[in-house]
């Protein structure tokens, strides 16, 4: 019998093929669709969804075809408003601030000259950020008034969405971040990242080395409030150990890589991925 359970992908990764075998090991028959060979009719009509796992790599492709898979009634996970909000960063800052959630101190300008401003005020460093983006891409530390304007000039000559400044303090930590695992209100796992040589920032994508991190209660209460602060069921929470704060969220990846993740803990996420899906059915 049909499990009910579709995978929407765009590319294959380590992960979605690893759901799709965690679903064979479970006897349970999960369809794997490529969103790139998929057109909805957005009239009420009947399609073949149930349960979608959404997993595309394209921010565009994955909110549109949620917001239309949603609309038909179909049960996508994450959610539209998950994908809507942690898909943005400046939107996910609002939502954890609003939830009390600790977070690294934000500013956001509307034009480079405004955002040079901000900078003089607030002061250097700070770290601009594309409010959508993944894998540490074009994220920057801004380390004077040269380097803002070097960098800033080309983003005016970019797609609008470039020519939002989200500006974040250089949060002073360790050099690793964390990233946390949730599926429903549990952390499953977390691992450290590490920066890769010659790097601040802590992507496996930029060459981040992973350790195991030890789910504490602190922890898991901090990303439990995270991920409902975006309406999240399966959400990967990046957080940093600022020497200030504490822990601080800066992230929520609404579809999280956990190939490293797996690898260093152990722990069968695809298996409990599978697990929640099929339990979530309407
Ligand atoms: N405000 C900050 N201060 C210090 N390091 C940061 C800050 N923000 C991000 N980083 C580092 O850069 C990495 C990428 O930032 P993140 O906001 O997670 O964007 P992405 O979506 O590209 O992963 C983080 O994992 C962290 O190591
Ligand atoms: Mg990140």
């Amino acid at each position: 019998m049909s499990s009910g359970l579709s995978i929407l992908y765009d590319t294959i990764r380590w992960e979605e093929k690893a759901l799709f075998d965690a679903g064979k090991k479970k006897g349970s028959d999960i369809k794997m669709v490529d969103c790139k060979n998929l057109f909805l009719n957005l009239d009420k009509s009947k399609d073949s969804f149930e349960t979608v796992l959404q997993r595309c790599v394209s921010y565009y492709r994955s909110l549109h075809s949620t917001a239309a898979l949603e609309g038909k009634g179909v049960n996508v996970i994450n959610c539209l408003n998950t994908s809507i909000f942690a898909g943005n960063k400046l939107f996910t800052h609002m939502l954890l601030q609003k939830q009390g959630i600790p977070t690294p101190f934000s500013t956001v300008a509307f034009s480079e000259e405004a955002a040079l401003e901000a900078l003089e005020k607030n002061g250097y460093p700070m770290v601009l950020k594309p409010t959508v983006g993944s894998w540490g891409r074009m994220i920057a530390l801004l380390k004077d008034r040269d380097s803002a304007e070097g960098i800033m000039e080309s983003r005016e000559r970019m797609y609008p969405i470039y020519q939002v400044y989200y500006l974040e303090e250089f949060v002073q930590r360790p050099p690793r971040d964390i990233r946390a695992i949730m599926i429903g209100d549990k952390v499953v796992a977390a691992i450290y990242r590490y920066s890769g040589d010659g790097q601040w920032k802590t992507n496996m994508a930029l060459g981040g080395r992973a350790e195991v991190c030890k789910v504490t209660k602190e922890l898991e209460d901090v990303c439990i409030k995270a991920k409902n602060a975006v309406f999240g069921q399966i959400v990967g929470v990046d957080l940093m150990e600022s020497k200030e704060k504490g822990l601080v969220v800066h992230e929520v990846n609404n579809t999280t890589e956990y190939k490293n993740t797996v690898r260093v803990t152990g722990v069968d996420i695809p298996a409990m991925m599978i697990d929640y899906a099929l339990q979530s059915r309407k």
